[in-house]
């Protein structure tokens, strides 16, 4: 639910709740600390103070982040990139991540079972990378608007034969609103009537112009059916993360977000997390979303237990209390017992949104009441 009492959004804004009230009164609203403001409410006072509404602010009630630590610049180590694939209808994302998975996960691993967990890693010249696995729109969508960037890197599947379609273009729009690197992989080239020129053509009027065209985007040409150009684009990836210098502290409590949770029926709450900072570890006391627990086992993208997960990996854990949403941030607390008062507060406060939504100001009835 995307609202905030006049007493959060005065904590946001750094004003005093007396400004806030004194600012709604002259636009003809009385409220009160903890009126519940909606977003086009908080968007009109945000004017008045000419600060742009993020949508972060407007969706965590009791801001997970405030319970981790702050980061110690020292200790901090390389993590792998973290990758999610976009591109139109039928161009071939989902061939791609099998491909992908294919020739540097199975390969190695004996009977070649792959669990699938949302998200999976592969390693290249000995440096990791994790795909998420999800639909690529729903890591941007769902993920961003709960206030989660889980993304480092866009890869956008371009079919070589089709050229940019709609969906291409909402890719890229999304990457480029999260402000993360694009590779275009230019798919298909396998099929006769591939045509790459006119791939490069099209996307340069999107802004994307190629390497080879003096400009500063990445095209790989791939058939992710014959898997062919797969071990180079996973080189792109490396380099342009490298660009990136993307850092994470293993040593710290572990934080990150939900890419997916369902309710199993033999073993409960089933949540895939991606830690993003920190290491999580079985027995680790945690508040995910709204719920909380302790983890109680953790399975790997291979669907093997493991009892430590570090930064960038994506890990299975059982022991919640309920199950969490996609999007959702998770924090690992000291305690159990600081856990489970946030975990309950959280849960109660979402409650409490949910029932104050009638009651809210909305911009029309602060239009009414002018
Ligand atoms: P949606 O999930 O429906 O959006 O599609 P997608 O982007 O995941 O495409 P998918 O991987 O399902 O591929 C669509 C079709 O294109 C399938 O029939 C694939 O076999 C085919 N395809 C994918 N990659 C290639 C390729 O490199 N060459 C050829 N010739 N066909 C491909
Ligand atoms: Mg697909």
């Amino acid at each position: 639910s995307e609202s905030l009492t006049v007493g959060e959004l005065a904590k946001k804004l750094g004003r005093e709740p007396s400004e806030i009230i004194k600012k709604l009164f002259m636009l003809g609203v009385m409220a009160t600390i903890n009126q519940e403001l909606d977003k086009d409410a908080i968007e009109l006072i945000c004017a008045e103070y000419e600060v742009e509404v993020e949508e972060e602010i407007l969706v965590d009630k009791s801001d997970l982040e405030v319970y981790f630590e702050a980061e110690d610049e020292a200790l901090l180590q390389e993590r792998p990139p973290v990758v999610t694939i976009m591109g139109h209808v039928d161009h071939g994302k989902t061939t791609l991540l099998d491909s992908i998975r294919n020739t540097k996960v199975t390969a190695g691993e004996a009977g070649g079972i792959t669990q699938h967990i949302g998200a999976y890693q592969v390693v290249e010249n000995g440096k990791k990378i994790t795909f998420l696995d999800t639909p690529g729109h729903a890591a941007f969508t769902t993920m961003r608007a709960r206030g989660a960037k889980v993304t480092d890197l866009a890869i956008i599947v371009v079919a070589a034969d089709d050229g940019v379609m709609p969906q291409t273009v909402e890719a890229i729009n999304h990457a480029k609103a999260a402000e993360v690197p694009i590779i275009i992989a230019v798919n298909k080239m396998d099929k006769p009537s591939a045509n790459p020129d006119r791939v490069m053509q099209e996307l340069t009027e999107h802004g994307l112009v190629p390497e080879a065209w003096g400009g500063e985007t990445i095209f790989v040409p791939i058939s992710a059916l014959k898997g062919e150009g797969i071990d180079s684009l996973l080189e792109m990836i490396l380099l342009v993360s490298e660009v990136g210098e993307l850092q994470a502290n293993p040593g710290r409590r572990a934080i990150g977000t939900v890419i997916e949770a369902e309710l199993d029926k033999g073993r409960g709450s089933v949540a895939t997390l991606l830690v993003q900072d920190g290491t999580l570890h079985v027995g680790d006391p945690i508040v995910v979303g709204n719920t909380y627990g302790r983890v109680r086992a953790m399975v790997n993208d291979l669907g093997r237990r493991v009892k430590d997960a570090g930064p960038s990996t994506p890990v299975e854990i059982t022991g919640l209390n309920d199950v969490p949403q996609a999007g959702d941030r998770f924090v690992v607390f000291e305690d159990e017992k600081t856990a489970r008062q946030v975990g309950e507060t959280r849960a109660t406060s979402a409650l409490q949104v949910q029932r104050s939504e009638k009651t809210r100001v909305t911009l029309d009835n602060l239009f009414d009441q002018l």
